[in-house]
Parts: structure tokens; C-alpha cells; sequence
């Protein structure tokens, strides 16, 4: 079976089929409202959630499938100390497809070792975040009505913003797409997404000045910095308010400029910007939920398909990342995959 734990596991073919259904099904809701009648989509929300939980939720209502999970790892079995293995085995003997959210890196890369039925990744820490990135997609399509040659500025916590990691991976894959990565010292681009990038020979800067490269973009990204990622909570306070888009911000944006925002915000972007039409954060909570039932109705129609496991080489040398699910349960095996020439761990990246 298919699942979908980074944006790159979808081709840019089948990204182009995501969006074209995602209009159809905005366009004509009732040819789609039975469609999974008496199927089942489980969300499995390990960390807290409006937008994913809630959209996928409401995608899966709207095309006549039943939901059924939960909310928090209190509400589980894990709070009993389950592990993610048999807690998606288990599931998957109740749903057709499972929706994971987790507060730890690399958690639903783990689900698939023992899942049943399709795992969807709606966020595993600071890694990964793909259905995010199809929201943004959509947004930016209709906005710009194509991908290539866009330069597009990330601003905020690059480092745990794993909106950030999924946006670029996506959009590395178009023609002459142009990167200006806006962010603390303290909070750039981890190094596997660096490497990723210089991998690609995709063009990309790094800058702490928003204002720098404003007039330049057609696509400003901002993001919160993560709060609940840091170790520090001192260092979280100093960095918290590092940028502040406000309308004095825009004066050299230009006009036809898109501003996004995976939300939740706090204060990263001011009230008085939602007014700008360049303001597009809340057109992509919408487009959200339309790019999920397309990606629902297209994991199922794949079921059968083989799995697209990249090959995996059992180590002895675990992963050290204190961050990714490996050092949260043991049982798990120590696995790589090679990515560009490194040997990386199956589950977070991190260099083995
Ligand atoms: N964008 C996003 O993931 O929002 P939630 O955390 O509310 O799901």
C-alpha cells in the first residue's frame, strides 16, 4: 500500500492530480458526499491539533467515511506505555486508514513498520509535515497558477518548523525555484535540509533581515517559533518575537505577493495584515480540506499498490538525535537509508 510520511513521497504528477481533484471536489461537493460511505479514517493525534485533526476529520465526513480516534496520548493506551507499533496494528484492524499526528520525529515512519492500512504523517516534531504542504500548494497554484520560478521567502523557526522542511522539498522540485530562508541565527535550516537543498543545487539564501529580499518575493512563508521544540524556555523567550509582519513591513512587497502561514499564529503576523489581499493563511486552512479528501480518496484507490519502502539497512549504531522516536522506544530496530551519498536514520535523518 501507499502511505504518505514526506511530500516527496507523492510524484509531481500525482501532486498535479491532488490539486485538479481538490478543485473538482470544491466545485461539485455532492458527486463526492457517499463515496467512503461505511469506511473508516482513524486520527490518531498524539500532540495538539486544530487544523489537521479537525480538516481531515471534517474531509472524511464529507466524503460519507465514519471517524473514529483521539485527541491526546492520555486518551490512548500509550499513556499505559503501548508502543506505536501495536497501537497502529490494533487500529488498523478498526479503520481503512490511519492519520498520525506526533510530538516525536519520526513516530509514523515507525507506524508503517506494523500498519495494515495507509499511515498519513499529519506531522511527527520538527521533521515533517506533508499535508501542510499540500494546503500550501493549492494556495500557491491559485494564486500563481504555476510552480516554477517563484522565489519564495521562509521566515520564522526554521529549524522545528517541520512545515518549512516539507514546503521546500516540494517546491525544490520545480524549475528555477529560488529559496530566501529568513530566520535567528539560532533557529536555521537543520542540516539535513541544508544538505538537501546543496544536494539539489537548488539557489538558496540565508538571512536574518526580513526586509532584505522583500521586494523580491512572490511567496512570503511565515511560521510561529515552536515553543513547545525547545529545551530552553529562556531561549524560546528571547527568540519568540524575532519577526512581526505588520503592513509597514509590506511597503516594498509586491503587489501581487502571497503571504502564508501554516497557522497556529501568535504574534508573527499582525491582525491588520489579514486585511492585505495578499493575505492568504486563512484561503489555505480552506484549501486544507480539499487536498485531504483528494489525498484520502487517492491513498485508498492505491491500497494494493506495493509499498514504496526506499531501501533500509539494518545498524548497530543507533540514532543520537535525542528528538527522534528512536530513543523513545526501544524496541524498535536501528534502521538507515542512504539519501544524496549519506547513510541518515530511517526515521528523523539525523547522519548516522
Ligand atoms: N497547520 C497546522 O498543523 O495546524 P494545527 O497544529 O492546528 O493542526
Amino acid at each position: 500500500m501507499r502511505h504518505l510520511l514526506d511530500i516527496v513521497d507523492l510524484s509531481e504528477q500525482e501532486i498535479y492530480s491532488l490539486i485538479e481533484k481538490a478543485q473538482d471536489i470544491m466545485q461539485r461537493p455532492t458527486k463526492y458526499q457517499d463515496v467512503l460511505r461505511y469506511r473508516k479514517v482513524a486520527t490518531l493525534f498524539f500532540e495538539p491539533s486544530t487544523r489537521t485533526r479537525l480538516s481531515f476529520e471534517a474531509a472524511a465526513m464529507e466524503l460519507g467515511a465514519n471517524v473514529i480516534g483521539f485527541q491526546s496520548a492520555a486518551a490512548s493506551s500509550t499513556a499505559k506505555g503501548e508502543s506505536i507499533g501495536d497501537t497502529v496494528r490494533t487500529v488498523s484492524n478498526y479503520a481503512d486508514i490511519i492519520v498520525m499526528r506526533h510530538p516525536v520525529e519520526g513516530a509514523p515512519y515507525a507506524a508503517v513498520l506494523d500498519s495494515e492500512v495507509p499511515i498519513i504523517n499529519a506531522g511527527d516534531g520538527g521533521h515533517n509535515h506533508p499535508t501542510q504542504t499540500l494546503a500550501d500548494l493549492l494556495t500557491i497554484y491559485r494564486r500563481k497558477e504555476t510552480f516554477d520560478g517563484l522565489t519564495i521567502g521562509v521566515c520564522g523557526d526554521l529549524k522545528y518548523g517541520r512545515t518549512v522542511h516539507s514546503l521546500l522539498r516540494a517546491m525544490s522540485r520545480y524549475q528555477n525555484v529560488r529559496f530566501v530562508c529568513i530566520s535567528p541565527k539560532e533557529l536555521r535550516l537543520p542540516e539535513y535540509m541544508t544538505e538537501f537543498l546543496r544536494d539539489k543545487r537548488i539557489d538558496y539564501t540565508e538571512t536574518v533581515d526580513m526586509e532584505e529580499y522583500m521586494s523580491e518575493l512572490d511567496v512570503l512563508y511565515m511560521t510561529r517559533v515552536q515553543r513547545e521544540r525547545f529545551d530552553d524556555k529562556n531561549e524560546y523567550e528571547r527568540l519568540k518575537d524575532s519577526y512581526i509582519l505588520s503592513e509597514s513591513k509590506l511597503t516594498t512587497a509586491r503587489a501581487d505577493m502571497c503571504i502564508l502561514h501554516p497557522l497556529p499564529r501568535v504574534n508573527e503576523i499582525a491582525k491588520e495584515v489579514d486585511m492585505d489581499k495578499r493575505a492568504a493563511y486563512f484561503e489555505q486552512v480552506k484549501n486544507g480540506k480539499y487536498m485531504r479528501m483528494a489525498l484520502i480518496l487517492f491513498l485508498l484507490d492505491h491500497r494494493n499498490d506495493p509499498t514504496q519502502f526506499v531501501s533500509l539497512d539494518h545498524t548497530a549504531d543507533r540514532c543520537r538525535n535525542p528528538k527522534c522516536i528512536l530513543q523513545f522506544e526501544s524496541a524498535l530496530p536501528g534502521l538507515t537509508r542512504t539519501i544524496g551519498t549519506k547513510k541518515r536514520c530511517y526515521y528523523c535523518e539525523s547522519l548516522i
